[in-house]
C-alpha cells in the first residue's frame, strides 16, 4: 500500500508551548510538521516567521513543511531555509518568477512545493510540474484554520495523481484544509499523499490510520 504522510499544522496549536504540540506530532506519527508562515497581506493574519521556527527547530528531527501564504516569496526563501525549512511550499497566486523560484529553492538544498488556492485550477501550474517536489492543493481559502473543506477542491487532487502518472511525474500531491474524519476518505481516495490537518489534529478527533 502507498504510504500517506501526516502533516499536522502547528496553526492550530498553543502557541504558548510549541514544544508540547511538536511532542503530540511525534507520538502521532506524524511524517512533517505543517508550518503556516502569513504576511497579513497574501492573507489578513499574521502567525509566525524565521526566528520562531528556528527557535523550534532544535526539538524535533521531524521535517518542517513550511507553508508560505506571503506575497513576494521569493524574498524570503533563504533566510527560512536557514531557520530551518525543509520544505518551501510558495502560492501561484503570490509571484510571477516561479521557474525561478523552485530552482532557487532546489539550489539551497530544500525541496520546493508549489500551492494553488481554491479558485485556481491545476492548469496553471501545468508547466511546471515536472520542477516541483510537491503540489499543495488548498481545500480552503487560505488564511485560518477550523473551515470546511470545499468540495470541488478535491477533484484537483485526482487531476493531478492523473496527470502524475500519465507522464511519469514525481511530486507529491498534499492537502491542506477542513481535514477530519469525514472529509479524509475523499482526499486518500483522490490520491493525496500529504494530509495536512489543523484542528481536528489538536482537538483531539483526527484518527490517522494511514
Ligand atoms: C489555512 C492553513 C492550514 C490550516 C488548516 O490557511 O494553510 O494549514 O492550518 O487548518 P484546518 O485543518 O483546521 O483546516
Ligand atoms: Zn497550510
Amino acid at each position: 500500500m502507498k504510504s500517506r504522510i501526516l502533516s499536522p499544522s502547528l496553526l492550530s496549536a498553543d502557541f504558548s508551548n510549541l514544544a508540547e504540540a511538536l511532542k503530540l506530532c511525534e507520538e502521532k506519527k506524524s511524517g512533517a510538521v505543517h508550518i503556516d508562515v502569513m504576511d497579513g497581506h497574501f492573507v489578513p493574519q499574521i502567525t509566525y516567521g524565521q526566528p520562531v521556527i528556528k527557535s523550534v527547530r532544535k526539538l524535533t528531527s521531524l521535517p518542517f513543511d513550511v507553508h508560505l501564504m506571503v506575497e513576494r516569496p521569493e524574498e524570503m526563501v533563504d533566510t527560512f531555509a536557514q531557520a530551518g525549512a525543509d520544505w518551501i511550499t510558495f502560492h501561484q497566486e503570490a509571484t510571477v518568477h516561479i521557474d525561478r523560484l523552485i530552482s532557487h529553492i532546489h539550489s539551497l538544498g530544500k525541496k520546493a512545493g508549489i500551492s494553488i488556492v481554491p479558485s485556481t485550477p491545476v492548469s496553471a501550474i501545468k508547466e511546471i510540474l515536472p520542477e516541483v517536489d510537491l503540489v499543495l492543493v488548498m481545500t480552503v481559502n487560505p488564511g485560518f484554520g477550523g473551515q470546511k473543506l470545499i468540495p470541488y477542491c478535491v477533484e484537483k487532487i485526482a487531476e493531478l495523481d492523473l496527470i502524475r502518472k500519465e507522464k511519469n511525474y514525481n511530486y507529491l500531491i498534499s492537502v491542506d484544509g477542513g481535514i477530519n474524519n469525514e472529509t479524509l476518505p475523499s482526499v486518500l481516495e483522490a490520491g493525496v499523499d500529504v494530509v495536512v490537518s489543523g484542528s481536528a489534529f489538536f482537538n483531539g478527533s483526527f484518527n490517522w490510520e494511514a
